[in-house]
Formats: C-alpha cells, sequence, structure tokens
C-alpha cells in the first residue's frame, strides 16, 4: 500500500441487538467506557487510518453525536444511519468514503481490537485487495440437515472462524456490492468472494470477540482485566 493513500474506517454499529435481550450493547459500558467508544478510541489511536464513518441506527445518532464531542473524535467525519441488513449499513458506510483507497470494515461490537490487528489487515491485504481477520476453529464442525443427522464432518485443519476487522481496496468492496443484488452475506469478504476475487485471511485474536449476547460483555470485561488493558 502506498503511504499517501488514504485508509478510512467504516464502523458498523447499526443493528437491533436483538439476542442482546434488551438495552443497547453499543452504549452498554465496558471498564466504565461505551463499547463503541472503546471500538472509536482504537481507530483514532492508529495512525495508519485517516478517517472514520461510523454507522449508527437512527434511535443512536443523537448519542453518537453527544460521544463523538465528549471524546474529542478528531478522525470521525461521518455519522450516519445504517440499513436494514449489516450490509446496508456497510454500503451506507462507503458511500460517505469516496476519498480513500483503503477502507476497513469492523464491528462496532467488537471491543477488543488493537490497533495491531488494523495494522496487519492493511498489510495482508496489499497482494490481494482483500484481506479478512480469521482464527482456526476450536470446535469440530459438522454439517448436518433439517434433521439434525449429520452428514459430513468437516476437515478442521482447513476451517477458520472469520472476524473484522476486513480490510479491502475500495473499489474491489464497493464492486462487489454492486454486483450483489439482492442477495444476503453475512461479512463482507463472501461480497467479495462472490465477485470473483482473492480474500486473503490473517490471523486475528481469540479475544476479539462480538458482543452478541448479555454473557459477551462479562467474557469482555474479564479478558479486559486479564490483559491489563
Ligand atoms: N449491524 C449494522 N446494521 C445492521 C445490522 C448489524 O450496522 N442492520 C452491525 C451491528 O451493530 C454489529 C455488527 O453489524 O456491530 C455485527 O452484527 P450483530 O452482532 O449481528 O449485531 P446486531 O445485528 O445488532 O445483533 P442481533 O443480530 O442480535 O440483532
Ligand atoms: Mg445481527
Amino acid at each position: 500500500m502506498h503511504s499517501q493513500q488514504k485508509v478510512g474506517a467504516v464502523i458498523v454499529a447499526a443493528g437491533s441487538g436483538e439476542r442482546m435481550g434488551g438495552g443497547d450493547k453499543l452504549t452498554a459500558l465496558l471498564s466504565g467506557e461505551p463499547v463503541i467508544s472503546r471500538v472509536v478510541r482504537t481507530f483514532e489511536n492508529c495512525r495508519l487510518i485517516s478517517r472514520i464513518v461510523l454507522v449508527l441506527s437512527e434511535a443512536n445518532l443523537e448519542r453518537g453525536r453527544q460521544l463523538a464531542t465528549a471524546g474529542g473524535w478528531s478522525k470521525v467525519s461521518d455519522i450516519c444511519p445504517g440499513g436494514r441488513r449489516r450490509q446496508d449499513s456497510v454500503v451506507a458506510g462507503l458511500k460517505r468514503l469516496p476519498d480513500c483507497a483503503w477502507v476497513v470494515v469492523h464491528d462496532g461490537a467488537r471491543p477488543l481490537l488493537s490497533e495491531d490487528l488494523i495494522r496487519r489487515g492493511l498489510r495482508a491485504a496489499e497482494a490481494t485487495g482483500a484481506a479478512a481477520a480469521a482464527v482456526p476453529v476450536t470446535d469440530t464442525i459438522k454439517v448436518a440437515g433439517d434433521d439434525m443427522l449429520v452428514r459430513e464432518t468437516l476437515p478442521r485443519r482447513e476451517l477458520w472462524a472469520v472476524q473484522t476487522p476486513q480490510v479491502f481496496r475500495r473499489d474491489i468492496l464497493t464492486g462487489a456490492y454492486n454486483n450483489l443484488g439482492d442477495d444476503v452475506v453475512t461479512d463482507d469478504a463472501a461480497a467479495v468472494e462472490r465477485s470473483g476475487q482473492r480474500v486473503k485471511l490473517y490471523m486475528g485474536a481469540y479475544d476479539n470477540i462480538k458482543i452478541t449476547t448479555p454473557g459477551d460483555l462479562a467474557l469482555a470485561e474479564a479478558l479486559l482485566k486479564e490483559h491489563g488493558r
């Protein structure tokens, strides 16, 4: 990547957090700091990031602006509303980064990412223009039908649990989403894969968890304590 090329971050945090079962997971406190603030702070501190677009639900826009002012988030150029599905929120954020050659997409619900993870993602994406953080799966993964009968056990050696950050050349990702039409994907790399482009995986971190259920918040708190961060 050319050092003059701008890198923008899209932080998607416009979900409704249904599996959290009440309470907003993005403004929930983690070591006294809102989850989303911790995420933005990591991107703010990373020197490779030029600017940040924060994608929020309509209900959280005002709260987001307050946090931005209070936190002195100098790189956050846009706080914009998301869409119905995660991919709609990513596309909404991408539209705000026309001047960036590279984009780093990250889930607002993954507060334990590190600057190192962002840096390594940018490096990993250099050759292919697309890279995703991932960790080897530790469970054995089986394929079963609706009848719960096992059809297959997949070779674990080849299986990776994919996370964010995911890093792309902006033209590759916007092209992939243009091609996708109405198909649903669960991560951005899948859109790029479908457009026939190569995606490189790079080593993520087991503690880069996604806050999905209430227990995850307690787990994140414990992981933070353990690492003294
Ligand atoms: N997300 C988004 N816009 C959506 C859906 C999800 O920006 N329409 C974001 C979430 O805010 C989260 C990330 O995508 O940071 C991963 O989604 P997930 O963990 O599924 O969060 P939610 O969709 O909010 O949770 P749930 O599926 O339990 O409702
Ligand atoms: Mg969801």
